[in-house]
């Protein structure tokens, strides 16, 4: 069975594209790899040519999450399992490939209809190295991916069914919000799942909001960088959708701020990672250990 081996790129659709950038790279730390003939952002954080391609349009939403697979037998085994689960596949164009920086790639929905690809051959540029925007220390990348996204879906058994047994994916642990009472959360599953030592590359659940993404994740290597983009979020007028906090299953230290295009975006350092030989499932009834104002599940005061 093939399975994925990290969440490579994220496509996303923002309304306001010149906000985006500014937020991008004066607050993110990203660094601008160029823009299309059509004015979308590459946008960089590593080695990788870029890992997000944000393009103007009316979602301000998920275009597409980018998954991995080290090779082309893998992309064509992968798409077998993927037609076989029933879900249609599509080959992408040589054009499309080249916006996203990759050699190929095929284009397919979960259940819930989120739009995925998958990928072989990304473009790599060690010869040009990554340089934050800011005076931070860098991305944890490599073979972890980009980061995370929390996505919705209709039915939660059917994502982890998919992401598990057609991506191959494994179930990190579950989170189930019992903490707001009366409020749309309550009881609310959070599945996690993950493809390589990162806690989750994706978690998903049944959650009652109008737009597929509800944040994407970033995690730099120093706890200094989270505290540097805390003020200067601030002080570039990015409302702070959580405070800083720990989370229980990824014992990241975190906070959450608003992109300009609605949904978050979590800034985090010092995530536990998994080992396969050794980890265990876990549940938890809480999202953090302290702190996160203002996610959530977590107490208002
Ligand atoms: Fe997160």
């Amino acid at each position: 069975m093939a399975s994925v081996t990290q969440l490579g790129y994220l496509g996303l659709t923002v309304s306001k594209l010149g906000e985006w950038e500014k937020f991008a790279t004066g607050v993110l730390g990203l660094q601008l790899a160029g823009k299309t003939a059509d004015g979308a952002l590459l946008l960089r954080m590593d080695e990788y040519h870029h890992r997000f391609i944000v393009s103007e349009g009316p979602d301000d939403d998920l275009a597409f999450a980018g998954w991995e697979v080290p090779s082309q037998p893998a992309l064509m085994e992968l798409a077998g399992q993927i037609k076989a689960a029933g879900i249609e596949v599509q080959a992408g164009s040589a054009e499309e490939a080249a916006r996203r920086g990759v050699a190929e790639f095929i284009r397919f929905a979960d259940p819930s209809g989120n739009p995925a690809e998958a990928y072989y051959g990304p473009l790599i540029s060690f010869e040009n190295p990554f340089r934050s925007p800011r005076a931070i220390s860098g991305f944890d990348t490599g073979t972890m991916g980009l980061g995370h996204i929390v996505v919705r879906v209709d039915d939660a058994q059917r994502g982890l069914h998919f992401y598990r047994d057609v991506l191959g994916m494994r179930i990190s642990d579950f989170i189930d919000l019992k903490m707001r009472r009366g409020r749309p959360t309550d009881n609310l599953k959070l599945t996690f799942m993950h493809c390589n030592p990162r806690h989750h590359s994706i978690a998903f659940g049944a959650i009652p909001v109008p737009k597929r993404l509800l944040h994407f994740m970033l995690q730099v290597k120093s706890i200094d960088d989270v505290g540097s983009t805390y003020y200067v979020a601030q002080d570039a007028g990015a409302e702070i959708s959580a405070s800083l906090g720990r989370h229980t299953n990824d014992h990241m230290v975190s906070f959450y701020m608003r992109t300009p295009a609605g949904f978050e975006v979590e800034y985090g350092y010092g995530a536990r990672t998994i080992d396969d030989r050794i980890w265990k499932v876990e549940r938890h009834e809480a999202p953090s250990i302290w702190g996160h104002r203002g996610l959530a599940g977590t107490p208002a005061k």
